[in-house]
């Protein structure tokens, strides 16, 4: 019909096109915008809470800090979709943490708290804060982790969901290039220096990437276009010496990359 274009172009509207999705180890799930984003991996996160619970009878929950996951954090108290996360049989971690006492606002715990904790029926005993500004925060953390997963079954003691950032320098977690975070095989969390290529520079403690590649799902948010060379390098193979988050591969567990168009193309 004339003046009625090719019907291809009608598909080319952005939000509708579909996006390159970037060979990353493990799965790659794309949506144009971040909202739509937070919501999958929000859908994922209960229906992997829902069988932890009937497999364990509780589930334990690693979250992390920085901008990208909090729409999530927020859509997780307040949407009726994700009602159904087992909150009182949730054990929830911290990833990593600025050595800064808990109330201060750089603390990735103070703002999980105020949109999580103070909004759920979490059981406060099963709150777990990194109280990174006391020395010996990473054994004392290490201990809490042994102690709370211990008594599960061996092969079943690990965390169970950790959700992770990355910065546009390839670090995850506080674990940058060159830190001992990324290789040690034994520890399980690690004071570690203040980044040079992050803010605040601040020293952290943090997760060890043997405790996040032992976790039973390992889901990683990107979003922006301030990521998107770091995504593209790692889908070129870049390793972890370069981008520490070329280090994730779950031994026994499956890794999720979430991406908005920004990052992936
Ligand atoms: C933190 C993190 C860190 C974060 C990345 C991405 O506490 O800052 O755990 O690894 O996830 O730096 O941060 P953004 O989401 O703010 O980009």
């Amino acid at each position: 019909m004339e003046g009625a274009g090719d019907p291809d172009e009608i598909l080319l509207d952005p939000q509708e096109a579909p996006l390159p999705r970037p060979r990353l180890r493990g799965s790659v799930v794309t949506r144009h915008a971040a909202e739509d984003l937070s919501d999958a991996a929000a859908f994922d996160l209960v229906a992997h809470a829902a069988n932890c619970v009937r497999e364990f009878g509780d589930f334990h929950l690693a979250l992390s800090g920085g901008r990208t996951p909090q729409p999530m954090y927020a859509a997780l108290m307040y949407d009726p979709r994700f009602r159904g996360l087992p909150w009182r049989r949730t054990h929830l971690w911290v990833v990593d943490e600025r050595c800064v006492p808990i109330e201060d606002e750089r603390s990735n715990f103070a703002r999980i708290r105020e949109t999580i904790v103070d909004h759920s029926d979490i059981p406060p005993e099963q709150v777990h804060p990194m109280l990174a500004a006391m020395p010996g925060a990473a054994e004392r953390y290490e201990r809490e982790l042994r102690e709370a997963l211990g008594w599960r079954q061996k092969g079943h003691d690990r965390l169970d969901y950790v959700l992770l950032g990355m910065g546009a320098d390839g670090h995850t977690a506080s674990i940058f290039a060159g830190s001992p975070a990324l290789h040690d095989a034994e520890r399980l969390a690690m004071d570690v220096p203040a980044p040079t290529t992050s803010q605040p520079a601040v020293a952290r403690c943090t997760l060890t990437m043997r405790t996040i590649n032992a976790a039973r799902f390992v889901a990683v948010m990107v979003t922006g276009a301030d990521k998107r060379d770091a995504v593209a390098r790692l889908a070129a193979g870049a390793g972890p010496d370069e981008l520490p988050a070329a280090a994730l591969r779950p031994a026994a567990g499956e890794l999720r990359w979430y991406l908005d168009a920004a990052a992936c193309c």
